[in-house]
């Protein structure tokens, strides 16, 4: 039995997806099956079927990040961002007051609120002071490996911005093979694009790896992400999703963006966010408030402060929003930034040196 078909909740083993008039299909000149609005919409343009439900799966979106990720289309699923996939694998593969997950903390903390969100227990695994992977303690934390269901690692990792080893990340996944799902969250990974896990799925059927459009394709409001696994773990979490996911205007946006010309300007974006970091990194690292920049392979810096609230604070009143994640054990003093056009990593760099 695969892992995905063993995995799977009670309520969704037998459960056959909901019909909806697109998954039914049928093609004809006259479509009076799905109680679609007869006229269109206020103001929009009379040749666009704004008035149709879009596609069940939008196949084509499917297929422009296959061939960008160099994946079979199948299996690839589009879903509304990274959020999505992460609520979507957890209550495919988790059954809520049993299983739980397991996260590797600091991280990315939507795992840990869908999973308690869902009743899903939630276990914590510290990364190290370098914030990488604790293979051994993964290792012996497994003592109640019954109920784990789905391990995420972030990577690179929000908020640290490292990478973790791929020999750590495929020792963990070796050793739940049988038993539970590693889920690489890679929203980042244009920023280091080598460091994907993606060749290692292939050799490792449980591993399954989250994407977005959101973070260096620049369309976080259009809510396109995706989830890349074997096919039997994507029929599985087909069974959940909703008649009609996806906007016909994200689908649009999106295979656009995956274009060759859209993923040109996607990788001059990153070099050019890259220059960014490193230079405000260099100059962050001079400054009297600072005790630490962490090296980042992502949009982001994690700076370690000498008094973290006296400088989120200064930067409020200066109207400068960044990130807090003094909520972290091991970061008591950190905050996160954001990297921005030139113009305001100077205003942030001006405000911190009055600091
Ligand atoms: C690690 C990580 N995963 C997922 C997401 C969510 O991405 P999306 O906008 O695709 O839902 C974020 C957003 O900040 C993130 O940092």
């Amino acid at each position: 039995m695969s892992l995905a078909n063993k995995l799977v909740v009670t309520a969704l083993k037998d459960l056959a997806p909901y019909q909806s008039a697109r998954r039914i299909g049928g093609m004809g000149q006259i479509y009076l099956n799905a109680n679609e609005s007869a006229f269109p919409p206020y103001q929009m343009p009379e040749n666009e079927t704004w008035n149709r439900y879009p596609d069940f799966l939008p196949t084509e979106l499917a297929k422009a990040y296959g061939r960008y990720a160099n994946v079979s289309p199948d299996n690839v699923l589009a879903v509304r961002g990274a959020d999505e996939a992460i609520d979507l694998l957890i209550r495919t593969y988790c059954e809520p007051h049993q299983d739980a997950i397991r996260i590797q903390s600091p991280t990315y903390s939507m795992y840990e609120f869908v999973a308690q969100a869902h009743g899903v227990a939630v276990e914590t695994v510290p990364l190290n002071d370098q914030f990488a992977l604790n293979v051994d303690a993964n290792q012996q934390a497994a003592a109640d490996q019954k109920r784990l269901k789905i391990l995420f690692i972030c990577n690179p990792n929000n908020p640290t911005g490292n990478l973790m080893a791929v020999s750590d990340i495929i020792r963990i996944a070796e050793a739940q093979r049988d038993q539970a799902f590693v889920v690489i969250d890679e929203a980042y990974i244009e920023y280091t694009p080598s460091d994907t896990l993606l060749p290692m799925l292939a050799d490792h059927p449980n591993l399954v790896i989250i994407r977005t459009l959101s973070k260096a394709f620049a369309l976080a409001a259009i809510r396109v992400g995706f989830i890349i696994a074997a096919e039997e773990v994507l029929e599985q979490i087909n069974k959940l999703i909703p008649p009609y996911p996806m906007p016909d205007d994200s689908a649009r946006i999106g295979i656009n963006a995956l274009s060759d010309p859209g993923i040109e300007y996607m990788r001059s974006c990153c070099e050019r966010v890259i220059a960014l970091r490193e230079q405000a990194r260099k100059e962050l690292i001079l400054l009297d408030a600072i005790e630490q920049v962490y090296e980042s392979m992502t949009n982001f810096l994690l700076v370690r402060f000498k008094k973290a609230s006296d400088a989120m604070k200064h930067l409020l009143n200066a109207g400068v929003v960044i990130r807090d994640q003094t909520h972290f054990e091991q970061l008591p003093q950190h905050l996160r930034i954001s990297v921005g056009v030139s113009k305001d990593m100077q205003e942030i760099l001006n405000q911190l040196r009055r600091l």
